[in-house]
Parts: C-alpha cells; sequence; structure tokens
C-alpha cells in the first residue's frame, strides 16, 4: 500500500492516479471523500454549520467509491457525482466539513475498510493493494504503509496548476482569482491534519520542477526503495 498526502495543487491526484496505473494498483482519492459528503450535506439542505446535523447526515451517506486508476468514479445514493465535486462551490465549502471530527472519524473508518478489503494476493508486495492519497493518510489512516510521500511544490507552482485545473490557464489573473481559495483551504485544512511538513519516516518528493511523468518516476523510487 502506497499512502500520499500533500497540499492543494501539489498534483498528489494525477501523480497517484499514474503511481496507481504503474503497479497496476487500486486508488483511492479520499479528498473526493470529504467533496462527495459536502455535495451529500449540501444537496439535503443541512446548515454545514450544525456539526451534529452534518456528522449524522455523512453517517448515512450511501457513498461509492470506483477504485480503477484509469477512471476513478463517486457515486452518491446511485447519482454519478464526479464532476459536480469539482464545483467552486464545493471547493469553497469542504473545508467546513473535513473540520468536523465526527466527519473525519467517519470517513477514516470507510477509508481503512475500503484499504483492508483491497487486499490482492498479487497486488503490491502481496499486501494491500492500494495507492490513497489525502491529507492525513501517511499520519492517520495508514501510518503502517509500505511507502509514505509528502508531495509538496512550491506556492507559485500549486497556483499555477490549480489555476490550470479550474479556469484552463495559469495566466497572472486567473492565478490571482484561484489564490484565496487555495490558500484559504490550506490554512483551515491545516487545522485538522499535517499535511505541509513531513512525519517521521514520510518521503518529501517536491514536485515543483518536475513534470508529471517525473514526478510519478520519483514516487516509484521511493517505493521501490521499500519493497
Ligand atoms: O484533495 P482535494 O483537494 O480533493 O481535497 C478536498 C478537501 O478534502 C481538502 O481541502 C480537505 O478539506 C479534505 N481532505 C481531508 N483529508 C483528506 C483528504 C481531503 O480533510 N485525507
Amino acid at each position: 500500500m502506497v499512502a500520499v498526502d500533500g497540499p492543494s495543487g501539489s498534483g498528489k491526484s494525477s501523480v497517484s492516479k499514474g503511481v496507481a496505473r504503474r503497479l497496476g494498483l487500486a486508488y483511492l482519492d479520499t479528498g473526493a471523500m470529504y467533496r462527495a459528503a459536502t455535495w451529500w450535506c449540501l444537496h439535503r439542505g443541512e446548515d454545514l454549520a450544525d456539526q451534529a446535523a452534518v456528522a449524522h447526515a455523512v453517517r448515512v451517506m450511501p457513498l461509492v467509491m470506483g477504485l480503477d486508476p484509469t477512471g476513478p468514479t463517486v457515486h452518491v445514493d446511485g447519482t454519478d457525482v464526479g464532476e459536480a465535486i469539482r464545483s467552486t462551490e464545493i471547493s469553497t465549502a469542504v473545508s467546513a466539513v473535513a473540520t468536523n471530527l465526527d466527519v473525519r472519524a467517519e470517513l477514516r473508518r470507510l477509508q481503512r475498510a475500503v484499504i483492508e478489503a483491497e487486499r490482492t494476493p498479487e497486488g503490491f508486495a502481496g499486501g494491500r493493494g492500494v495507492v490513497a492519497e489525502g491529507r492525513d493518510i501517511t499520519t492517520v489512516v495508514a501510518p503502517d504503509a509500505d511507502a509514505r510521500v509528502l508531495l509538496t511544490a512550491s506556492e507559485e507552482a500549486r497556483l499555477a496548476r490549480r489555476s490550470l485545473d479550474v479556469h484552463g490557464t495559469a495566466d497572472a489573473a486567473a492565478v490571482e482569482a484561484t489564490k484565496d481559495q487555495v490558500l484559504r483551504r490550506d490554512r483551515d485544512d491545516a487545522t485538522v491534519s499535517q499535511f505541509l511538513v513531513a512525519a517521521d519516516g514520510v518521503v518529501t518528493v517536491d514536485s515543483s520542477e518536475l513534470d508529471l511523468e517525473q514526478t510519478i518516476d520519483a514516487v516509484l523510487a521511493v517505493v521501490e526503495q521499500v519493497t
């Protein structure tokens, strides 16, 4: 099992999918689970400030994660929410849900169950065959992962990537429009998870100067060291 954490715009989703494809492993996007939880709460009309109501909603959320790294899917109550959870509305609201400690406990329980279920004889190191990425995978969800990587990048590189994702361009105006949201989200998220510095035993990969393939290779090199 490979655990990858990092801030917004570090490239961890594309890199983790690439690593899973190259190693023939499943892929679990835990950020998508927090996004799906946020979508579900808004869909039900919950007040996100009502911690107990949000926690209850998440406990009854019918969530199904598709783990194929070539086309991961997210369904809530039978609805494909893969696109909807990437909206600005969800990106702005997600930290409010993700900083709810009862929500975190519930989603971590689901994440561990998915990781355990992915034990395949032919899987990675004959053990748990999944690449899981997020903010607290290396530290809390799977501190016993075979390989643990913190993916970082300079603020400039992260903002440019995020801007390209959201606006399709990384020109100055687009970067400026993305900046507040990205930095605020990282600041809020950092109050409940430690993903800005590597914990003991976690290897930092800085992708600022690397393209996608080079970053995948750098993470694969970390994996090779432990297998
Ligand atoms: O990775 P992504 O940007 O899709 O994550 C969306 C949000 O989900 C983060 O901003 C954070 O609030 C939350 N998250 C989390 N713990 C994780 C993964 C994501 O709190 N392991």
